[in-house]
């Protein structure tokens, strides 16, 4: 084995063969059709029209899907509404348990979520397998807790739950976006549907059996599945008490204009533009690693991600020295391998607007980074890229790309650095990498993001509440205040 060392002597061994470590698929219980999931049973669309959702790493049918057209959508929004005021009125700590059976449920079978999960959506399996599912499940398990002591949670108020919840979820984390919604819904007394991304409708749809297992009431959660054109229909359907919507920024726009005037209450988590922020006193090697994470995880599909590197210009030549070095050891390809790093881009739509950002570096003629192996013929994948020196007036600082693409700025003082950060129309994270606390402390409350982690980045816990300012959109999930979301 050769070792590769460059001038600050990198011990990344890049020369290394893995064997290929695949996941096996053979325990998984796939159906060639879903029908949409409405008042506890699998219900044929009205719309009769199904579409189908594949694998992006190789570009096969996985299964078809149903499409909920306006009528399906009404007959949903009815099954909630007749669910209720029997499941409001009941008690809370019955309520709890089936949250907290739910959960334990999707810990049973985690195996074949994690596995559906990164063949629907292109994520690596270690990531649905040791962040996704078992983060999933601690969301209703977490929720559950909550149910009978609303009471403590907001003391000296009457809590009493909105009535029947519209929830629209994208396809970077499709079940866990699913038990962001559901779990505090239920736990408040909500009853709600929801409708998955088109391109990851599975898991949503393997929850929705499980959900019919745990003998929670028929109408508390229905799933209908569809693109766009069925998440307007829920939004608009004049039934529904409130929105909670996770995806792009320009949806999020249409949502509040199309409720504007409305009672209809909403919250809204969309785009970000997030920056890691290195200190020329920060632990190198750990920031680095943060940086990676920061980008690479889930492809770069994450509102959240820490999309805009910014350096110390002292520490610059050795944090892009260490970046390329650990660039050179990422795996790029099948999700279901345990050593893939990176897997698939969600669609070939998705892979085409990362590649459009691709050829504007090249137009803006930034210096970039790629490493030069290559990656799967079929399916969609992108090798991971660095710009450097980039230009805060860059459409690729300015604009949210969700794909695997690090720009990098420099600064030289801290208020420096805070202007950079918060010029942006977003502010949903941000990430502080220094020895000294006093400077986090001072960063954290001065950056305009919902979240801002120190020496860490992506860190995620259902106890810790999760939003955004500005174009991000508003609301919190998570903790305490993803409770408040779901009452009066
Ligand atoms: P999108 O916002 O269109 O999709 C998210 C969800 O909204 C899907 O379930 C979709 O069916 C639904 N939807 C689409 N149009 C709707 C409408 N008019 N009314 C109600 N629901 C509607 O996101 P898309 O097009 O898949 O991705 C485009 C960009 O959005 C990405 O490149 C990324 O920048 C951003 N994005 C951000 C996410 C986040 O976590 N904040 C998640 C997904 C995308
Ligand atoms: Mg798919």
């Amino acid at each position: 084995m050769k070792q590769k060392q460059n001038s600050f002597s990198l011990k990344y061994d890049t020369e290394w063969e893995y064997a290929p470590a695949p996941e096996s698929t053979a325990h998984i219980e796939l159906k060639p059709k879903y029908d949409l999931f409405i008042g506890g049973k699998f219900l044929a669309p009205k719309s009769k029209k199904y579409f189908k959702t594949i694998n992006p790493a190789n570009e096969k049918v996985l299964a078809e899907v149903a499409e909920a057209g306006t009528e399906d959508v009404n007959d949903a929004v009815s099954a909630a509404r007749k669910a209720f005021p029997k499941w409001s009125s009941m008690p809370a700590k019955e309520r709890g348990k089936y949250l907290f059976r739910i959960a334990r449920l999707i810990q049973e079978r985690a195996r074949e979520f994690s596995v559906i999960e990164s063949m629907d959506g292109g994520k690596p399996i270690r990531e649905s397998r040791d962040i996704d599912i078992p983060l999933a499940a601690a969301h209703f398990f977490y929720y559950a807790g909550w149910a009978d002591k609303l009471e403590y949670a907001f003391p000296n108020r009457k809590v009493e739950p909105l009535g029947v919840a519209a929830q629209i979820i994208p396809w970077n984390f499709p079940l866990l976006m699913a038990a962001w919604k559901i779990a505090p819904a239920l736990a408040c007394g909500n009853c709600v549907v929801l409708k998955p991304a088109e391109t990851t409708p599975l898991t949503a749809l393997k929850l929705a059996e499980l959900i019919q297992e745990s003998g929670l009431p028929v109408g508390v959660v229905n799933i209908i599945t569809g693109d766009g054109k069925t998440g307007a229909a829920l939004v608009e359907h004049p039934d529904v008490d409130k929105i909670a919507f996770t995806g792009s920024t320009e949806v999020g726009k249409l949502i509040q204009k199309s409720i504007a005037g409305t009672n209809k209450k909403a919250t809204l988590e969309l785009g970000g533009k997030g920056a890691n922020i290195i200190f020329e006193d920060a632990p190198i090697d750990q920031a680095v690693e943060g940086i990676i994470n920061g980008i690479f995880f889930n492809q770069g599909h994450v509102c959240c991600a820490g999309s805009r590197l910014f350096v110390q210009e002292s520490i610059k030549t050795v944090v892009e020295q260490k970046l390329k070095a650990r660039l050179e050891t990422l795996i790029v390809g099948d999700p279901l391998d345990k050593n893939t790093d990176i897997g698939a881009i969600n669609s070939k739509q998705q892979l085409e607007t990362i590649k459009n950002y691709l050829k504007i570096g090249k137009e803006e003629g930034l210096e970039s980074f790629q490493v030069k192996s290559s990656i799967p013929k079929k399916g969609f994948f992108c090798q991971p890229t660095l710009f450097f020196d980039v230009a805060q007036s860059s459409r690729l600082v300015q604009e949210e790309i969700f794909g695997p693409v690090l720009t990098i700025q420099t600064f030289r003082t801290v208020d420096e650095v805070i202007e950079k950060a918060n010029n942006t129309p977003y502010g949903l994270s941000a990430g502080v990498w220094t020895d000294k606390g006093s400077k986090a402390f001072n960063l954290s409350s001065r950056l305009k993001a919902g979240v801002v982690w120190a020496n860490t980045f992506n860190k995620f816990d259902p106890t810790s509440p999760f939003g955004g300012y500005k174009e991000s959109g508003f609301g919190r999930e998570g903790g305490l205040h993803g409770l408040e979301a779901y009452l009066k």
